[in-house]
């Protein structure tokens, strides 16, 4: 069963950048019928210069693009020449960045990692060590793989004794979305700490691969250069960068990617064309047969997702894990109150 968790939140934090957003507007722009949202996908694909924050599909009541002040005039009678309603949400979106948190993690105290800002990768990284000296009877420090600039895609393992069944978390592989790692983090420092009964049987009875940022490049680029950065950082010809959600040899370039390596989400030259793709499989395929929930945590949306991605014919257990699903999102939305829909692609963003 593999699942991928949207999460909600987009807390922007405040990056040393050498590449600035001032002035840069968000842009909320609503959807009304099937027409509008096949000309914003037409729009999507076709322009690289407005980046969407979410797909436009009918189901969702608006998305979220991002335009450059040079860009902003058109950007805007575009829309108009098709009556579609927007509005500005964000005038500059670098004010938003400024406010930003990012926190310090002081090495050897894993108190000083809190969930109310973000962490760079060596403080993670950190953390992760910290874990295992805090806790070494229970966790392990793993690596999952290696980057195109030859980083470690650092992880731990947390498993209470032999023969258990494995759950799978991976959080970061878009750069940008911060909000992953966090709360890839967050659940882990739960499954060690929290003394809830159900907590401690769910993180005794199985093995935890936990990979907080499967794209330490990018992550570091988010942080250091570009704020806005999703994929890796690996050249191709005059462009940087492959996204690495569609670089799996899975489906590959089949829907919901691209070709043109100037685009987000670029797919790359070949499945698995990319170190970390390629060495995080490899690590999956030797734990593979252990493997009953894969979990990958993506920003912003709030869904659910359920395989498959390609096509409206459902999985073998479609409906164990639709149900398992639904039990999970329906207990987040008692305890928070944000609601979030359970199903496949087809189900959930084409409809
Ligand atoms: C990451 O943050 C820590 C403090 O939490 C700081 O000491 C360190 O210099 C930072 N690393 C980089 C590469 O910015
Ligand atoms: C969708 O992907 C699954 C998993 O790779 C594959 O078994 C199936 O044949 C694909 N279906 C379609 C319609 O492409
Ligand atoms: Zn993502």
């Amino acid at each position: 069963m593999w699942f991928i968790i949207l999460s909600l939140v987009l807390i922007v934090p405040n990056a040393l950048s050498e590449f600035r957003f001032d002035n840069y507007a968000l842009y909320k722009i609503i959807l009304k019928d099937v027409d509008q949202v096949n000309f914003l996908k037409s729009l999507r694909d076709s322009d690289a210069r407005f980046d969407f924050w979410n797909d436009p599909v009918a189901l969702s009541s608006y998305v979220n693009v991002l335009t450059s002040p040079k860009d902003r005039n058109e950007f805007e009678n575009i829309l108009k020449s098709k009556d579609v309603e927007f509005e500005i949400s964000t005038e500059n979106i670098q004010d938003a960045i400024d406010r930003e948190v990012i926190k310090t993690y002081t090495r050897g105290n894993i108190k000083s990692m809190t969930w109310d800002g973000y962490y760079n990768l060596s403080s993670i990284n950190a953390w992760i060590d910290d874990l295992a000296a805090t806790y070494p009877e229970v966790v392990e420090v793993i690596t999952g793989g290696t980057t195109y600039e030859d980083r470690a895609i650092k992880g731990l393992k947390i498993s209470h004794g032999e023969g258990r069944r494995a759950i799978f978390l991976e959080g970061g592989i878009h750069s940008r979305e911060w909000i992953s790692p966090a709360t890839v983090t967050y659940i882990t420092n739960e499954l060690l700490t929290n003394d809830n009964e159900d907590i401690k049987a769910a993180a005794q009875g199985f093995d935890w691969y936990i990979f907080p940022v499967t794209n330490p490049d990018g992550y570091i680029w988010s942080f250091e250069n570009a704020r806005m950065w999703r994929k890796n950082r690996r050249p191709v010809g005059e462009h940087v960068g492959v996204d690495l959600n569609r670089n799996w040899d899975n489906n590959w370039m089949v829907v919901g990617a691209s070709s043109n390596p100037a685009r987000d989400d670029y797919a790359g030259t070949a499945p698995f064309s990319e170190p970390e793709t390629k060495s995080l499989s490899e690590f999956l395929a030797s734990i593979g047969d252990k493997i009953d929930m894969y979990l990958s945590f993506h920003s912003y949306g709030q869904m659910l997702l359920i395989p498959f991605g390609n096509t409206t014919a459902p999985l073998a257990n479609y409906h164990d894990a639709r149900n398992i699903g639904a039990r999970g999102m329906g207990a987040l939305s008692v305890k928070y109150g944000t609601l979030y829909r359970t199903g496949t692609i087809a189900e959930t963003i084409c409809k």
